[in-house]
């Protein structure tokens, strides 16, 4: 078992990028923290708080030895995008430092507002990240051919030609695809395609894709 962490370290869940979809909790978590662990873009997010900023990247895994070492004197707060208990850091971290060492504060899943943008309910959607996961392109053909609605994070790498492509080519049909693209941000765009269309777009930046049958709206 773990051992026990003079203070527990917050897992605090930022939301889907602007100020706007954080919660009050949260808030008051990353203020109240002497120690501010996140992406660049999460850390900007907070100029005004006057916490030692430390920027996790490629670091992610030695970073942990850093943060249980600060931890003994320190509140420290580790600032996930979205919410913590969906494809983040959080896994990593709850896993090393045990469940009890650790707070963890949910936030706002770019997931939910992908689903409120385009009306849909995702209580029966099957999940799927494609984030730095390139090598698990693959694997979605067999995923959206055997479910009615397939959502899909992707930080950008994987263009909407490639999908296309893929999808395409390992026989899937028929299906109504929506790009929701930078959600909550300025320039977010959220657009709906079919396969051949989806082929000839151009996407910028992190995105939730929804996979869906045709005619599955008029059942819901
Ligand atoms: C490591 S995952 C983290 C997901 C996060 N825990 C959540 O609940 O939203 C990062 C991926 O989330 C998606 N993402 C995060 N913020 C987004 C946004 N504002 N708009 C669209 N997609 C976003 C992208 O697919 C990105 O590659």
């Amino acid at each position: 078992m773990a051992k026990r962490l003079t203070n527990k370290v917050a897992i605090i869940g930022c939301g889907p990028g602007s100020l706007g979809y954080i919660t009050l909790k949260a808030l008051q978590g990353i203020k109240e923290s002497d120690v501010l662990v996140g992406s660049k873009r999460l850390l900007n997010l907070f100029p005004e708080v006057k916490a030692n900023k430390i920027l996790l990247g490629k670091n992610y895994r030695t970073l942990l030895s850093k943060i249980v070492s600060l931890s003994s004197r320190k509140k420290v707060t580790i600032l996930v995008s979205g919410d913590p208990g969906f494809f983040s850091y959080a896994r990593l971290v709850v896993g090393r430092l045990g469940q009890k060492n650790c707070e963890v504060i949910p936030g706002i899943s770019c997931m939910q507002l992908a689903f409120a943008a385009i009306g849909k309910t995702w209580n029966d959607a099957h999940f799927m990240s494609l984030h730095g996961r390139r090598s698990e392109l693959e694997g979605l053909v067999e995923v959206v051919k055997t479910h009615n609605k397939v959502a899909v994070l992707n930080d950008g790498g994987i263009s909407p030609r490639l999908l296309s492509h893929t999808l395409i080519k390992g026989g899937v049909k028929d299906r109504k695809i929506f790009l929701c693209e930078n959600l909550s941000l300025e320039n977010e765009k959220v657009r709906e395609f079919n396969l051949d269309s989806l082929g000839k777009a151009e996407a910028e930046g992190m995105n939730v894709l929804i996979f869906t049958t045709q005619g599955i709206s008029s059942s819901e």
